[in-house]
């Protein structure tokens, strides 16, 4: 079983996602880690994200048994490193050197600790159309722009860092639109997805829905 979930950043996603994974004890493989990772990477190197070769770069030297733990990597989770993936993720050669792990993850599930799973949770943002438009499930996730600043800001709020509502709407609405609008793997929802608006669901509803949902698929 693969279950595919996409949708703008702040939407949910990985919320529901370790949600499922819990429910189903699945292995599950947060993509926005790998793209954060070697957005980092550019920067750490004071290269630009946008420069093509920096960034393929920095993609072909993430190694495969690393990429699972890059999830738990705090340092990524800033609002610099997801302005640099979403830089670096609109360049093809990026997402070329990222497609296998995915798809790879996606067709033998590992958990963390090593142990085989029966089957995988993918977040991103091409899953459902590129990585695995074979996924038995396929859920898309939106909310409104200031939905999700506030949801955005009130978790920066939590960690302690001071920020302003409306620069942080700003840089949602500024990823909406590179994410988007780029040629190679735009966010968009598969035509098979459920696509839910969160904007006034709680967790535990969207969590319904998807269990709903994913019921619906598996007595097909
Ligand atoms: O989901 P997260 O906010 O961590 O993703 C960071 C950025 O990585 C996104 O804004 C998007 O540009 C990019 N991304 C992508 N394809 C994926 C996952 C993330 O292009 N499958």
């Amino acid at each position: 079983m693969i279950i595919a979930i996409d949708g703008t950043s702040a939407a949910g996603k990985g919320t529901l996602a370790r949600r499922l994974q819990e429910f189903f004890d699945y292995a599950y493989l947060d993509t926005g880690a790998l793209y954060r990772a070697v957005g980092k990477r550019v920067l750490d190197r004071g290269q630009d994200p946008s420069d093509e070769s920096a960034a393929k770069q920095a993609a072909y030297e993430l190694a495969p048994e690393m990429m699972l733990q890059l999830q738990n990597d705090p340092s990524i989770r800033t609002e610099v490193c997801g302005s640099a993936a979403s830089k670096v993720s609109a360049i093809p050669a990026v997402r070329q050197a990222l497609f296998d792990f995915q798809r790879n993850f996606a067709l033998h599930p590992v958990k963390e600790d090593g142990t085989p799973a029966k089957g995988a949770i993918l977040d991103g943002r091409d899953i459902g159309t590129v990585v695995c438009p074979d996924a038995q499930v396929k859920l898309f996730l939106s909310a409104s722009a200031e939905v999700r600043a506030k949801r955005r800001l009130k978790e920066l709020q939590e960690k302690g860092i001071c920020v302003i509502y409306e620069d942080v709407l700003n840089d949602v609405k500024k990823r909406d639109e590179r994410d988007s609008s780029r040629a190679t793997a735009p966010l968009k929802p598969a035509e098979d997805a459920l696509i839910l608006d969160t904007s006034d669901l709680t967790v535990d509803d969207v969590f319904a829905r998807a269990i709903e949902f994913i019921n619906q698929k598996a007595n097909i």
